[in-house]
């Protein structure tokens, strides 16, 4: 495979050639400063798929500035919302007529599966950028009356400048969900993807052109968290920060901010979602919900349910439909439509995923099925169950971003809260049971920023996302998130007496 000509894929699916490899500032593709380069990998097969252009902060310095002209003199924070609105529709337009293309990048930089990407990633995003330009035009303040002969208004102005960083699992529908309430509210941007999957990012960029939208306003810089990111969050010319990914990375991108310029932060972290799944459920939507709450998108989302309880009347007959299941799904190339899991994103996740793996057979929990690795190359492991956790074991405890699902045993409605409970993080958690009583008690109780009852990763654009807890703050999606990006003014003036007050 290669950048300068068309190959095949797999399944007669044919790998378009790369067309964007370099940085996006000001409206230009151009080489890093330092003319360096990395590779980004194909995690089928470890293959290299290409060169990108490396940021670092000489390129974040020059992005910022194009953003900086782009917010103090140019169109974008200037025109109506409709306006910004009908050019966020085009760019939606433009996506969904590339759909094809842009799954297939995700595919072979992420190892996604390209049907999911397609039917599920690419729609969504383009979802979000709907949903947003909708809202364009409907960002305003609020009139005041205020003590004595004074009145105010409030307005809502965009924030700034901002840098977005992006974790490599979800590429396309992670950049919109941070890009698209922020062009709504009028601010300009730097997109730092993650290293592993620049390419979606720089095509993004394309068509952010071809939309109409104004240079400066959207840069991509593709590069290092090391270097690139952490430019990005100490710089004194960015006014905030809104990234996801690991909760390591989210202390020092505070850390960034703190030292800096104090900007705003917002960090949509880790977490370690449990599923409680009580005695009345039925069975097989259970076990199929669990399966798909463990393992989709290879166990690389932050909400993985990886913490399944399930009540003691049904637990044993759980465990062996859960076994059965699990040894049906098929691992392999993600392009091939009978696949349910391609490989995990590269050495370092995949190393750490079996590491987990050890450390469950060392802390005496049960390995059921799975724990090894599939093929000879590429990054694919099987998908593993443990019994007997719990919530000390690393396995129990830590975010694992992988295939690997821990069984666990209940008896009552407040063991199982207090169990689900026992984490320092909170992003979301699932209920299953037809009791409504049990759902509103247990939904209440949990502490997470989304709760699930009978479903599972249901997204929408209108719905808040976001932690409770060490999983961040500051929500994505939803209407409230373009608050993120205003700043609000509130204008004073006196107001002499009137008969009509
Ligand atoms: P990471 O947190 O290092 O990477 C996420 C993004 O942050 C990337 O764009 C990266 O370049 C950037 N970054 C890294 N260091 C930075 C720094 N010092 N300053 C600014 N930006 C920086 O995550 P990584 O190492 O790729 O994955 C490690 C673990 O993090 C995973 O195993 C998983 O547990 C968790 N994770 C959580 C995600 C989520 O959706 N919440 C997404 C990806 C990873
Ligand atoms: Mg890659």
């Amino acid at each position: 495979m290669g950048s300068n000509s068309e190959s095949n894929g797999s399944a007669g699916i044919k790998i378009p050639k790369i067309q964007f490899t370099k940085l996006f500032i000001n409206g230009q593709f151009v080489d890093s400063i330092s003319g360096k380069t990395f590779e980004t990998k194909d995690p089928r097969n470890e293959e290299v798929i290409t060169v990108v252009a490396e940021g670092d902060k000489d390129d974040i310095d020059s992005a910022v500035k194009a953003a900086r002209t782009a917010l103090d003199s140019g169109a974008w924070p200037r025109m109506s919302g409709y306006e910004r609105g009908r050019i966020m529709m085009k760019y939606a337009d433009l996506i969904e007529e590339h759909a094809e293309e842009l799954a297939i990048l995700d595919t072979i930089d992420g190892g996604k599966v390209f049907s999911i990407c397609k039917n599920i990633d690419i729609p969504h995003t383009v979802h979000l950028l709907r949903y947003y330009a909708g809202a364009a035009d409907k960002i305003h303040g609020e009139t005041l009356k205020l003590l004595g002969e004074f009145q105010g208004y409030t307005l809502k102005e965009p924030l700034g400048v901002i840098g977005h960083i992006i974790p490599w699992n979800f590429p396309s529908t992670l950049f919109f969900v941070k890009v698209s309430p922020a062009l709504a509210a009028g601010c300009t941007m730097i997109v730092k993807p993650a290293e592993q999957t620049p390419l979606s990012a720089l095509y993004y960029a394309h068509l952010a052109k071809q939309a109409g939208i104004p240079d400066g306003v959207l840069n991509v810089v593709t590069g290092f968290g090391s270097t690139a990111g952490a430019a990005l969050c100490s710089h004194m010319d960015v006014d905030k920060v809104s990234f996801t990914g690991s909760t390591e990375v989210g202390r020092l991108v505070m850390e960034a901010a703190a030292k800096s310029n104090l900007k705003h932060v917002s960090l949509e972290l880790g977490g370690k979602t449990p599923l409680i799944i009580f005695d009345d459920a039925d069975l097989d939507m259970a076990v199929n919900l669990s399966q798909n709450a463990a393992f989709f998108n290879k166990g690389e989302i932050c909400v993985a349910g990886s913490r399944v309880y399930v009540q003691e009347g049904i637990y044993d007959a759980f465990v062996e439909k859960s076994v059965e299941m699990a040894k049906s799904r098929v691992v392999g190339d993600p392009f091939n439509s009978e696949v349910h899991q391609g490989p995990q994103i590269d050495k370092k996740q995949f190393e750490k995923v079996l590491k987990y793996i050890e450390y469950g057979k060392n802390e005496g929990a049960t390995l059921l099925t799975g724990g090894k690795t599939c093929g000879d190359k590429g990054y694919f492991i099987e998908p593993t169950i443990f019994a007997d956790v719990n919530e000390n074991m690393k396995i129990g405890k830590d975010e694992i971003f992988g295939p690997v699902l821990s069984l666990m045993k209940f008896k009552t409605i407040e063991e199982a809260i207090e169990k689900a409970n026992a984490t320092r993080y909170g992003l979301a958690a699932g209920i299953i049971t037809n009791n409504l009583n049990i759902a509103h008690r247990v939904s209440r109780s949990v502490q997470a920023g989304t709760i699930w009852i009978n479903c599972f990763f249901v997204f929408d654009p209108s719905c808040p996302f976001g932690g409770y807890k060490m999983s961040g703050f500051g929500k994505d999606q939803g209407l409230d998130a373009i608050e993120k990006y205003l700043n609000v003014k509130s204008i004073i003036t006196p107001i002499y007496s009137s008969p009509w007050l």
